[in-house]
């Protein structure tokens, strides 16, 4: 009898390069579940662009249904060029993460070996921190409107909504996630309380209170703009970042570039009680669909994180030992798009080998 542990993953491949980048990703957790002795069974979703525009439908309440009974997702991305922007990220990524619950968003900054990095003199001893971002509330909400639209009396609100609930769990999932890493034990909350004074109380109040409970761990605060500069200019100060919805947004696309770039950054949303799903934090790059020539290490890479949580540590950490041979010993020559001296296949073959052989 086959003992073998079996995940069930849905794929959603998506728009844009999401489909090529997707395949090298499993190409990389077929060779590794094979290695490491566990079933991945893949379930296919062709929600995206291309089905929107034939049907009109973004993602219907039954699939949100069938996705509860997987054990995670794995997107490649959403996002095309004939339709406006806002249907499919509100109508297929947001929904996924608001209606699974996955109240928190992942995402590691850190520089491996052999990737270019923007900052003068930062190796990658000194950018390796993570980003918690909370992935449910905050101005992500959609509550509001437009009032008296289209007249010169007009009015748009968009509420940030900061739910003590909200604020609470993201803040736990932190601390506990300072402590399991075990690195510089510092917890950075990042706000910006001295204008947003509401808010920012809150986070600052719960962030003190569950502090209490983790002696071991230093709390600071940070301002989101000061943030940004020493993301810059020290990034070796920071270990883990929380921070809300909106500026965890933005400020992971600046780590994402100190790290190399979009062609490396991951990110998982997670629903620590249930369904997560991982993903590249790139968009869709229509202008490089088909043409076989970006980067799939993003999405390899969310592969990785994806069976560091669902318990597969050794695989997930072979995974990444596999990037770090294939960008530090010069294999691969760039992270952008067409100039990495390889094919997207090709560098997830690469990977894929490196796994086999590590
Ligand atoms: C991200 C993206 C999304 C976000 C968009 C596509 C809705 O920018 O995952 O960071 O804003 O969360
Ligand atoms: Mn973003």
């Amino acid at each position: 009898m086959d003992k073998k542990k079996i995940y069930k993953i849905g794929v959603i491949p998506g728009d844009g390069i999401g489909p090529e980048i997707i395949q090298e990703g499993l190409k990389v957790l077929k060779v590794v579940s094979e290695k490491y002795e566990f079933n991945l069974d893949f379930i296919y979703y062709d929600f995206g662009g291309d089905r929107y525009l034939k049907t009109g439908e973004t993602l219907p309440d039954s699939a949100i249904e069938e996705f509860k009974k997987l054990d995670a997702i794995y997107l490649g991305a959403v996002g095309h060029p004939d339709v406006p922007p806002g249907i499919l990220e509100k109508g297929i990524l947001l929904k996924i993460r608001f209606e699974l619950d996955q109240y928190i968003n992942l995402r590691p900054v850190k520089l491996y070996p052999g990737v270019w990095c923007p900052l003068k003199d930062k190796t990658p001893q000194d950018i390796d921190y993570v980003v918690i971002r909370e992935n449910t509330e905050g101005a992500y909400c959609g509550i509001g409107g437009n009032f008296k639209k289209g007249t010169k009396d007009e009015i748009a609100t968009q509420l940030d909504l900061n739910t003590r609930k909200g604020v609470e769990r993201c803040i736990r999932y932190a601390f506990s996630f300072v402590e399991k890493r075990n690195r510089k034990k510092t917890l950075t909350v990042v706000d910006k309380a001295n204008v947003l004074t509401y808010s920012g109380d809150l986070w600052r109040r719960v962030a003190q209170e569950i502090g209490k409970e983790y002696p071991s761990i230093k709390l600071d605060f940070a301002f989101v703009d000061a943030t940004c500069m020493w993301m810059v200019k020290n990034p070796e100060w920071f270990d883990v970042i929380v921070t809300n919805n909106m500026f965890g947004d933005i400020i992971t696309d600046l780590g994402a570039i100190t790290q190399g770039g979009l062609g490396i950054a991951a990110g998982g949303n997670i629903n620590p009680e249930g369904v997560s799903m991982f993903e590249p934090i790139h968009g869709s790059a229509p202008k490089y669909k088909g043409k076989n020539v970006v980067s799939p290490i993003a999405t390899i890479s969310a592969g990785g994180m994806m069976l560091e949580i669902l318990g597969e540590e050794k695989a997930s950490l072979t995974i990444e030992r596999a990037i770090m041979k294939a960008t530090g010993e010069g294999f691969i020559k760039s992270l952008e798009a067409g100039k990495m001296g390889m094919s997207t296949s090709e560098v997830g073959d690469l990977i894929a080998k490196f796994v086999e052989e590590i």
